[in-house]
C-alpha cells in the first residue's frame, strides 16, 4: 500500500474555546483529502520533545464543543532558545511531514511567519480569544469570551442595582480592547476603557464626573469594564506580586492584571460612591465555544486543509467580510489588530 502523505497540527500560545473544533475540521477534512494528520502536542515545543501523536476520525469525533485543546499548548518560542529553529526542522523531518497547521495568536502566528521564510511549509489559523490578530475579522474562541463576559456584566447589573453600587469589570485584552468593547457595547455599560485609549488625568476626571452625573440624576448605580492592558495615569498594571524583573520585556503583557482594582479605589475616592471590583481572569478563556465559534473554527479549519492541498504555504485562513479567504501571513505578523474605533463611538454614545 502507497504511504500517505503527513502533516502536522499544533496549537500554540493561549488556548481558547473553539481550537478542538478547528482540530477536528482540519484533521477531519485533510484525512478526506488523503492526508494522515499528526497531532504535535504543546505547540513548537512539541517538536523538539518528539511528543506528538496519530489523529483520526475517532480521536477528533466528539470534541466539537469541548473548551481548551486536546493538543496541549505553550508558549515556547523555538526563537527564543538556542538551536530551537534546529529542533522543529529536525522535528518536522523526522515526523516526516510535507506540511503543517499552526493555530496561534499573533505572537505564534508571527513565530510561524518566520519558520516559513526559513524554508517551514506552514499554513495558519487565527486564534485568540482577544481578536487582536491583523487581516481577519474574527479569530476563534473571540465571540465566545465576549458572551462570558456580557453575562457576567449582566448579572453585575442586577447587584449593582440592588446596592446602588459602581459595578466595575476586568477582562482580558493586553494591547487592544475587543472583549471588552464589545461586552460593554451588549451590556449596555455605563463606560468601557481600553488600551487603545489610554486613561490620562483628565480622561479620569471624565469618567468620574460621568459617574457622579448619572447617580444625580437618580440613576443609583454604574457598570464600567475595563480592560487589563488599559494605561492608568501612565502606568501598565500588572499582576500583584509579580517580579517584573525575573521576566523577560517581550512576555511582561502576559502578566498584566488588576488595573480593576486601581481604578476602582481612585472612582471610589474621587466620586465618593460605593464600588466593586471584579475581574474575570481565565474564566473567560475556558468552556464550551458558542456556536459562532465552532463555525467559524470549522470554516478556517477546512481553508486551512485546502491551503495544504494546493501548496499554498505561508498563508493564513482568514475571515474578511462573510467570507472565508487567506492572506500572506507576513502580513499577519506585522502588528497586531486594535479596535475599530467606529464601533467603540457607537457604544460611546450610551454611556452615562
Ligand atoms: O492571549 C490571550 C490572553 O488571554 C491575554 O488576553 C492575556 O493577557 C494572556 O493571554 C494571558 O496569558 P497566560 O495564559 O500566559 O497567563
Amino acid at each position: 500500500m502507497q504511504n500517505r502523505k503527513k502533516i502536522g497540527i499544533l496549537t500554540g500560545g493561549g488556548d481558547c474555546p473553539g481550537l478542538n473544533a478547528a482540530i477536528r475540521a482540519t484533521t477531519k477534512a485533510a484525512i478526506l483529502m488523503g492526508y494522515e494528520v499528526i497531532g504535535i502536542r504543546n505547540g513548537w515545543k512539541g517538536f523538539t520533545d518528539n511528543d506528538n501523536q496519530p489523529l483520526d476520525m475517532v480521536k477528533t469525533s466528539g470534541i466539537i464543543d469541548r473548551g481548551g485543546t486536546i493538543l496541549g499548548t505553550s508558549r515556547w518560542s523555538p526563537l527564543k532558545v538556542e538551536n530551537g529553529t534546529r529542533q522543529v526542522f529536525d522535528g518536522f523531518k523526522e515526523l516526516g511531514l510535507e506540511a503543517a497547521v499552526v493555530l496561534g495568536g499573533e505572537g505564534t502566528l508571527s513565530i510561524t511567519s518566520k519558520l516559513f521564510k526559513m524554508g517551514l511549509p506552514v499554513v495558519g489559523i487565527p486564534k485568540t480569544i482577544d481578536n487582536d490578530v491583523k487581516e481577519t475579522d474574527y479569530t476563534i474562541g473571540f465571540q465566545t469570551a465576549v458572551q462570558i463576559a456580557t453575562d457576567a456584566l449582566d448579572r453585575l447589573r442586577s447587584t449593582a442595582e440592588s446596592h446602588h453600587r459602581v459595578m466595575l469589570l476586568e477582562v482580558m485584552g493586553r494591547r487592544a480592547g475587543w472583549i471588552a468593547t464589545y461586552s460593554g457595547m451588549a451590556n449596555g455599560a455605563d463606560a468601557i476603557l481600553i488600551p487603545e485609549i489610554p486613561l490620562n488625568e483628565a480622561k479620569i476626571e471624565e469618567l468620574c464626573r460621568l459617574l457622579t452625573e448619572r447617580n444625580r440624576k437618580g440613576t443609583g448605580f454604574s457598570i464600567v469594564v475595563v480592560a487589563e492592558g488599559t494605561e492608568v495615569e501612565g502606568k501598565t498594571i500588572i499582576k500583584p506580586g509579580l517580579d517584573i524583573s525575573k521576566v523577560s520585556k517581550s512576555e511582561r503583557i502576559y502578566g498584566l492584571g488588576g488595573v480593576g482594582n486601581v481604578l476602582g479605589e481612585i472612582i471610589e475616592k474621587k466620586t465618593g460612591l460605593e464600588t466593586r471590583v471584579s475581574s474575570l481572569d481565565y474564566i473567560q478563556r475556558g468552556g464550551t465555544p458558542v456556536a459562532y465559534d465552532r463555525n467559524l473554527a470549522i470554516t478556517l479549519g477546512v481553508k486551512a486543509a485546502n491551503l495544504i492541498k494546493e501548496k499554498r504555504y505561508g498563508e493564513m485562513a482568514a475571515l474578511k467580510g462573510n467570507r472565508i479567504t487567506s492572506v500572506p501571513l507576513e502580513k499577519v505578523a506585522d502588528g497586531i489588530k486594535t479596535v475599530n474605533l467606529n464601533v467603540y463611538k457607537i457604544a460611546e454614545i450610551f454611556f452615562g
